[in-house]
């Protein structure tokens, strides 16, 4: 059966982290791979919208950056951990720049060219480097152009990780990463594909609810992989929720970036009165959690379907130029956004919680790294602040590629690794229970464990959860993989960890919001909610 070469570095996931992580070990001569389930642009980092925070503003300084996301962090962020990447914000777009990702520049009044900033929700300064409206994708496509161009990539589309394998760490305790088995989704194969160092760079976990700004990808397949593997997992109650998804039945999916509140967009009700004021003095600009709670709030409370955001008042040349992408995609669907207020809601955006990291990327288990949205960094706490993101993907594998190249060569020899054994399995002849158990799991996260939460609510969720695990993994046993099915079997992984992390959390900070407790603890220190899997030490 079909064994892949062997790689010194298998990075599975071809977004900001993945590439970005290839790009700077490439030059050292070694072998890598990177994967991405379905095509190269299929991650988040393609669709990104606003831009990346950096300190570049005159009146700007990093100790704000840090305060800022401190407080959207709300008591459960790593200061040391802010700090180490808020001081690398500069670094990493010059890095980027030199990879060919232009900006969006404007003119100073003495004539001078610098990069235009956006200001997003929590940030007290303008301070988000962008490319207009659609940074992602200038992001996305220069790094895969870099990757394409070097002779030391590999870079495998339609290559989907079914589970990694791990050895016991010969002279130490616990576990090491040797490969991953992996679905060749277009040959319909399983191979083995043996690799000195793994980085789980797969993006976050969104898909996990109904409605999401994220693509089909984001089904935290990398959480599920380490979980497996062995790995502690933290802080998944802090699903996080972008106040402004278009509200059309034909765009789904399609963000209303944070920027444009940050120029000026005002959300409003049905009768055009405005209600941010009622909830917090920063109105629109208030982090996240806050105004998709308020939101959340009106509609529920008014039965109403959407709020409306307005950016009308502003010179439709300067709307247009700004956001060429949104009053493109807004008209496509017969909204003039240069004319008329945005329908909007909030949906399931962005993991704060994942895999446990150290502050160089490394997991629990050696030569297993994890890198981007799948990581759990400490950058975020309970609440990530706008555009901060992008930066870590970018600040952490620089931080992964400095250690993968100090240990490369101490790593010990892979051993023989047998092939994925299908002995047992046929084809399935019930598709319908994955496409079921996939539309029934999106609506129960989104309807009990979604924005507003309550002990019952979970309590039925996790009921839910315990009866389709078993069906899947009934399934799994019986049946060849398929995308889907892996999809799936991983995102029920990750319901249940959100789940019991919430269930942890007897209090509502940042983005987790309970009726049963709807104040913060302050009895004792913020705690990050960490768990152990069972086979930690197996
Ligand atoms: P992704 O870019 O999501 O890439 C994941 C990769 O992993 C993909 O290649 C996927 O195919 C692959 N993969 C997943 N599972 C598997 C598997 N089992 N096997 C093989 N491959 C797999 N953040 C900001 O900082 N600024 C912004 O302006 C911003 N705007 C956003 C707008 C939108 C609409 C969205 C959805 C997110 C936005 N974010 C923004 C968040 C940010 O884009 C993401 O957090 C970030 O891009 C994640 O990058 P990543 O490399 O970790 O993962
Ligand atoms: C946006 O443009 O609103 C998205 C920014 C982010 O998620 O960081």
């Amino acid at each position: 059966m079909p064994s892949s070469q062997s790689y010194d570095v298998l990075i599975i996931g071809s977004g900001g982290a993945g590439l970005s992580l290839a790009l700077k070990l490439a030059d050292q001569a070694m072998r890598i791979a990177v994967l991405s389930k379905f095509a190269l642009t299929a991650g988040s980092t393609y669709y990104a919208q606003g831009g990346i925070s950096a300190v570049f503003d005159a009146d700007d300084s990093i100790e704000s950056h840090i305060d800022d996301t401190l407080d959207a962090g709300a008591g459960l962020c790593d200061p040391e951990i802010v700090r180490l990447t808020v001081t690398h914000g500069k670094k990493s777009i010059d890095w980027l720049q030199q990879q060919g990702v232009v900006f969006t520049e404007e003119k100073s009044p003495s004539g001078e060219i610098k990069l235009h900033l956006n200001r997003e929700g929590g940030h007290s300064h303008r301070r988000v480097v962008h490319n207009a409206d659609a940074t992602g994708k200038a992001v996305s496509l220069s790094l895969i152009e870099r990757a394409q161009e070097h002779p030391n990539i590999d870079l495998l589309e339609h290559h989907n990780v079914v589970e990694l394998i791990t050895r016991s760490n010969d002279n130490q305790q616990g576990k090491r990463v040797v490969g991953a088995y992996v679905l060749d989704s277009k040959q319909q194969i399983v191979k083995t594909m043996p690799a000195g160092i793994v980085v789980l760079a797969t993006g976050g976990a969104s898909k996990v609810y109904l409605y999401s700004t994220n693509p089909q990808s984001s089904t935290g397949d990398g959480i599920a992989l380490a979980w497996r593997a062995g790995c502690r997992v933290s802080n998944m109650e802090f699903m996080q929720f972008h106040p402004t998804c278009l509200y059309h039945p034909s765009a789904q999916s399609f963000l209303i970036s944070e920027a444009v509140r940050g120029e000026g967009g005002k959300l409003i009700l049905p009768d055009g009165s405005s209600f941010m004021q009622n909830f917090d003095p920063r109105g629109e600009l208030a982090p996240r959690d806050i105004v998709a709670r308020a939101i959340d709030h009106e509609i529920k409370k008014r039965g109403i379907d959407c709020v409306y955001l307005d950016i009308s008042h502003k010179p439709a040349e300067f709307i247009r130029e700004h956001f060429p992408t949104i009053y493109q995609q807004c008209l496509d669907v017969g909204i003039d956004i240069t004319q008329q207020p945005i329908p909007v809601v909030p949906a399931a955006h962005y993991t704060c919680g994942g895999v446990i990291t150290d502050s160089f990327a490394r997991t629990d288990i050696a030569q297993l790294y994890a890198v981007g949205e799948v990581a759990c960094t400490g950058l975020h706490g309970a609440n990530r602040m706008a555009s901060n993101s992008l930066l870590e993907c970018l600040v952490f594998a620089e931080r992964a590629s400095e250690d993968i190249l100090q240990t490369l060569n101490t790593i010990p020899a892979i051993p023989a690794l047998p092939d994925w054994d299908e002995s047992q399995v046929s084809d399935s002849d019930e598709e319908v229970v994955v496409a079921h158990n996939w539309h029934e799991l999106r609506q129960f996260m989104w309807d009990y464990v979604g924005i507003v939460r309550t002990d019952k609510r979970l309590h039925r969720a996790m009921n839910r959860v315990e009866l389709l695990k078993k069906e899947i993994t009934e399934y799994y046993r019986h049946f060849r993989v398929t995308s889907d099915l892996l999809e799936l079997r991983n995102l029920l992984i990750v319901a249940e960890l959100i789940i019991r992390c919430a269930q942890h959390r007897k209090e509502s900070r940042g983005l987790h919001y309970t009726l049963d407790y709807p104040e913060l603890d302050n009895s004792k220190p913020p705690q990050n909610t960490i768990l152990v899997p069972d086979n930690i030490r197996a």
